[in-house]
């Protein structure tokens, strides 16, 4: 019996996030066209393929598409670089996916986006589906302009998409900002799945976020995509909350959606801001060391941001 799609192509398959989705996808498509830069997975499903590609090219983006019904965009660099580094990953390889799937008649594009698309959005302001772009890094804006690109291809040329704005998805919540934040691997794949599914999405936008009873922002506008997410991060909320830092109502670290991301300098890296606040604590200072030796040792470990107290989530 054929499936919902003929075909799905999904980009940066063989990354963390893809990993967990190929099956999920293979079960809704007749043939499921796996694309990394990456060597190929070491085992496939009956119903996959794999082509390595660089989808920053066109040439080499348009002959995935043909005959799909629908285009999975997972591969990116998943963290803050240096705009020219994320410039083909993260900017040309939108672009190349919305433009072949236009020119090859796809039906849908589903998009992995970010949190920080609005990461410089306060967690107090409770943002729905409608709270304008505020990306904190050069990062969130190639979320900010994938997402736009989707929209301009939606109005302009009738190709529906669906962006999910991914909070931190891991198999467990890592650290007490996740609290708020998590999405577990069980609810990526029903997002995934309900985004295939609808039968019509035009442009939309849902946050890729966990039944979290502290989670900062709400679905209501796309409740029609079916979306019930039935994990929640507060189950570890005991033991995170015991290895948190003090809370600084003056850090937007701790008062923005992007956390880390809103106080990292443009250009450097976010994960390993994110990667500190979970990192056992630095030595105490030893007898041999005066504490300001210790103290200036610390400090060449951690992003200089992070050396000032009072850090957390
Ligand atoms: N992991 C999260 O919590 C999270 C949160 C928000 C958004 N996202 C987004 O979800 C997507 C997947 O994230 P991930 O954590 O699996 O990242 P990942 O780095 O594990 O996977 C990305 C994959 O994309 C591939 N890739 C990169 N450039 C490519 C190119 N030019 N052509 C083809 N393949 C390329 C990489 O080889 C890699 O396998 C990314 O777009 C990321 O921005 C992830």
């Amino acid at each position: 019996m054929s499936k919902l799609c003929k075909k799905i192509v999904l980009t940066g398959a063989c990354g963390s996030l893809g990993m967990e989705i190929r099956e999920t996808l293979a079960d809704l498509a007749d043939e499921l066209l796996s694309v990394d830069i990456a060597d190929a997975p070491a085992t496939l499903l009956p119903n996959e393929t794999f082509v390595q590609a660089d989808v920053s090219k066109l040439d080499e983006t348009l002959p995935l598409m043909e005959g799909a019904t629908m285009a999975v965009h997972f591969a990116s660099i998943p963290d803050e670089r240096p705009f020219e580094d994320l410039l083909g990953p993260n900017f040309l390889s939108s672009y190349n996916v919305w433009e072949a799937s236009h020119r090859h008649g796809v039906q849908r594009v589903i998009y992995a986006s970010s949190v920080h698309a609005v990461g410089m959005v306060e967690n107090a302001a409770g943002a729905g589906l409608d709270v304008d772009h505020a990306p904190d890094t050069f990062y969130g804006l190639a979320k900010c302009f994938a997402e736009d690109l989707g929209k301009l291809y939606w109005t302009k040329r009738g190709l529906e998409s669906v962006h999910l704005r991914i909070f931190s998805c891991t198999k467990v919540p890592q650290n007490a900002r996740a609290l708020r934040t998590w999405l577990s691997f069980d609810d990526l794949r029903h997002l995934v799945d309900r985004a295939v599914q609808a039968t019509t999405t035009g442009f939309t936008v849902i946050y890729g976020i966990s039944n979290n009873d502290r989670a900062p922002v709400n679905n209501d506008k796309a409740a029609f995509l079916g979306y019930k997410p039935k994990d929640n991060a507060e189950n570890w909320a005991e033991s995170l909350m015991a290895a948190a830092a003090p809370a600084d109502p003056s850090d937007r670290a701790q008062l923005c959606l992007g956390g880390p991301f809103a106080t990292i300098p443009l250009g450097e890296s976010g994960v390993a801001a994110i990667q500190a606040m979970t990192a056992p604590a630095p030595e105490e200072p030893t007898a041999e060391k005066e504490p300001d030796q210790a103290e200036d040792a610390n400090a060449k470990k951690l992003p200089s941001f992070l050396t000032k107290k009072g850090m957390n989530p």
